[in-house]
């Protein structure tokens, strides 16, 4: 069967190489959207291990409506009452960019019609529709005049990991951080700080990389439990192997953060995951007043942007993380995310890659400076020797 997972901008390619590894079969690129072909038990270790997808579909039905009535029509032709019963509830999410269609909300409702009037008809009851947390999610995308249905078997976003009870002041999303740290490369060998950690996210999603931890262990809820086809036999087999497959890996992790009450957060997000107990070193350091905690390393962190934390001079304090980077933490690779552009130039280095990510709706740049011994010159030079 298709599957599709959903992740966020700039993360597509490493997503469909998690997927591979996973096994799916038939890998498709999209935008913001990975296909690819399996059965119900990749589906089901999809939701638990894909580090980067933010939601695992199971496609319905496509077809073509040029109007309202024939989009209650074609929903009609799909029998719901594989997928829902009375007792369920059930949500509809639109996403609409059509002509044909100018208000999502109305096609969704026609939808919800459809699928109420078709089960009314069979059982004699109707199920009820749950917005908050509805027992059955399912998508509706209109693109002009094609249209696809989709269930959402994650439910719940799958950056909701259910580590992070304690948010910092700006804490970033799971699967950006879990993006970043593929696209940095890292090997899992070389030490890993986040200077600046906030509640730990970036921290915490490298050593579960570190320790093969599926991303989701934490979570006790997934769409597809409340399907019809649901069987928890295969589902506990997998949940079962992923905590068999749990590794030892004494890669140092380190998180900073110069607020005392932010590393405790930090450590009670990473406390809630049993396995990583002794994983990650925090503890209460000021950046600028601190010096790397081995000789080499990568650095991967994001500053404040001037937007949720500020600062009393964005642009002065890039400046000073650019000095600090350049004269204490020569060895490492620093990846720093920012959607302050003004500030990044402050920084002062020179970037060898710069991804355009997003940060919830802000526009950023992952920049990677590699904090070379010596000059620049003298590194190419030395680079050039070794070849
Ligand atoms: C945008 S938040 C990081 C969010 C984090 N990635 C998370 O997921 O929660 C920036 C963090 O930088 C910390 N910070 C600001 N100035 C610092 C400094 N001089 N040294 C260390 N940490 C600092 C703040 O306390 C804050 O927790």
């Amino acid at each position: 069967m298709k599957i599709v997972a959903r992740t966020l901008v700039g993360l597509e390619e490493v997503l469909a190489k998690e997927i591979k590894e996973l096994g799916g079969e038939d890998v498709e690129i999209f935008n913001r959207a990975v296909e690819y072909k399996g059965d119900m038990r990749l589906l089901y270790a999809s939701n638990l291990w894909l580090r980067t997808a933010i939601d695992v579909l199971l496609p319905l039905s496509k077809f073509t409506a040029n109007n309202e009535e024939e989009l209650y029509d074609k929903i009609q032709r799909i029998n719901w009452s594989n997928y829902i019963t009375s007792e369920k509830t059930f949500s509809i999410v639109p996403i609409v960019h059509s002509s044909y269609f100018n208000h999502s909300h109305y096609a969704a409702l026609k939808v919800k019609d459809a699928i109420v009037d078709q089960l009314r008809e069979k059982k004699g009851r109707r199920p009820n529709v749950n917005t908050e947390n509805p027992d059955v999610k399912i998508m509706l995308r209109i693109s002009e005049n094609k249209c696809s249905v989709l269930l959402n078997s994650s439910g719940d976003s799958l950056f909701k990991r259910g580590y992070r009870t304690y948010g910092g002041a700006a804490p970033i999303n799971e699967v950006l951080a879990a993006g970043i740290i593929a696209l940095t490369g890292w090997d899992a060998k070389t030490p890993f700080v986040d200077p600046m950690c906030g509640s730990g996210t970036f921290v915490i999603e490298a050593a579960m990389k570190a320790r093969n931890i599926a991303p989701s262990i934490n979570r006790k809820e997934f769409g597809f439990m409340n399907w019809l086809d649901y069987r928890e036999d295969i589902w506990n087999a997998i949940y079962k192997e992923a905590e068999y497959c749990i590794e030892e890996n004494d890669v140092p992790i380190f998180g900073f953060d110069k607020s005392r009450q932010t590393v405790r957060i930090a450590e009670m997000n990473a406390e809630s995951i049993p396995a990583l107990k002794g994983t990650i070193q925090f503890e209460m350091k000021d950046f600028f007043k601190s010096s790397k905690p081995t000789d080499k390393g990568i650095l991967v962190t994001n500053p404040p942007y001037e937007v949720r934390i500020k600062t009393n001079n964005i642009e002065m304090f890039y400046e000073f993380i650019g000095n600090t980077l350049k004269h204490k933490w020569v060895g490492y690779d620093a990846w720093i995310i920012s959607s302050n552009m003004q500030a990044l130039k402050r920084l002062g280095l020179s970037a060898k890659k710069k991804i355009t990510l997003f940060n919830a709706q802000l526009e950023s740049k992952l920049v990677y400076l590699p904090l070379y011994e010596g000059s620049k010159k003298a590194k190419k030079q030395q680079e050039n020797q070794e070849v």
